[in-house]
Parts: structure tokens; sequence; C-alpha cells
């Protein structure tokens, strides 16, 4: 029975394994799509925050706005969190890291929807950079997988900056 835990029990070091990606590669790139995770999880709860507490002319158009984006923003988490595992590494798993997608309350922005817009396209734009950094990276490491993934997020994040910025445009 102990045996049986265990080999069920997740191992938390790097695993063997041999698919042309060197090791040191995997294990800097499982901390960058931790991070990429991270920041995908805080625009979940941001967008869904705002969902809810949206007023004035733009409720509709963000109210709706902010719902695709924290559906696709959600679906996107699993995917991330599966390309850290297939690189060979623990998705983060403890409490304490868990705590760091959790937007802490003062950089939640409840006074006009332009603000919570402007808000948002912060955290995109932050977002964006950092994938942009991790894409490179797997590029020049023959990493065609998580490449295209990024490229994937980066497309989806960058139109939604372009929709974000048009719902408050003059
Ligand atoms: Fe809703």
């Amino acid at each position: 029975m102990a045996q049986a835990a265990s080999v069920l029990k997740p191992k938390v070091k790097d695993e063997e394994f041999d698919i042309g990606l060197k090791k040191a590669y995997r294990q800097q790139m499982a901390a960058a799509l931790s991070d990429i995770l991270a920041d995908t999880y805080k625009l979940v709860i941001k967008s869904h925050i705002y969902h809810w507490n949206v007023v004035g002319p733009l409720f509709k158009p963000l109210h709706e706005l902010t719902e695709e984006h924290y559906n696709t923003l959600f679906k996107a988490t699993d995917i991330i969190a599966e390309r850290i595992r297939a690189l060979g590494h623990l998705a983060p798993a403890k409490l304490g890291e868990a705590n760091q997608f959790a937007p802490t309350s003062a950089s939640v922005n409840h006074t006009t929807a332009a603000d919570m817009v402007a808000d948002l396209i912060a955290d995109h734009e932050a977002a964006v950079r950092r994938m942009r950094e991790a894409g490179t990276k797997a590029d020049e490491n023959d990493d065609l997988v998580t490449t295209d993934m990024l490229t994937d997020r980066l497309t989806f994040h960058e139109k939604a900056l372009w929709m974000l910025r048009a719902i408050v445009a003059a």
C-alpha cells in the first residue's frame, strides 16, 4: 500500500526523457510557463470581477466582452498547465504558489468602466510581453509545440487588446 502511494505521488523533480529538448531548457520554459499561467489566471479573475461590476453606458459591450475573455482565458489555463506537464514538470500545485494567481484587492479598479478597461489593457500587455519573450526562447530552442501554443495565446491577447481599446475609443 505504502509502495502504491509512493508510485502514485507526483515527482517534483524534472523527469528524465529524451524528446530532443535540453533538460535545462525544459526547466526554464516550465518556469516561464508557470508565470504565464499566473498572468492568465489573474486576467480570468479580473475579467470576471469587471464583468460583474461594470456600470454605465459601456455596461453591455464590456459585460459581454469580459465574459468572452474569461471563458477563453480559463480554457487557456488548462492548455498552458498541460504543456508544463508535457515538458516534464509539475504544474504549480502548492497553495502558496496558487496565491500568485489572485490579484490583490488594491489592483482591482472599480471607479469607472474606462478605468477597468485601462487596468485590463495593462495586464494583457504585460502578459503579451512575457509570452513574446517565452515564445522567442521556445523558437530558438526548436520547441515547436510551445512556440505554436504561445503564438496562439498572443493572437488572442493582441486581439483582446484591440477590442478593449475600441470599446473606450472616443
Ligand atoms: Fe455572467
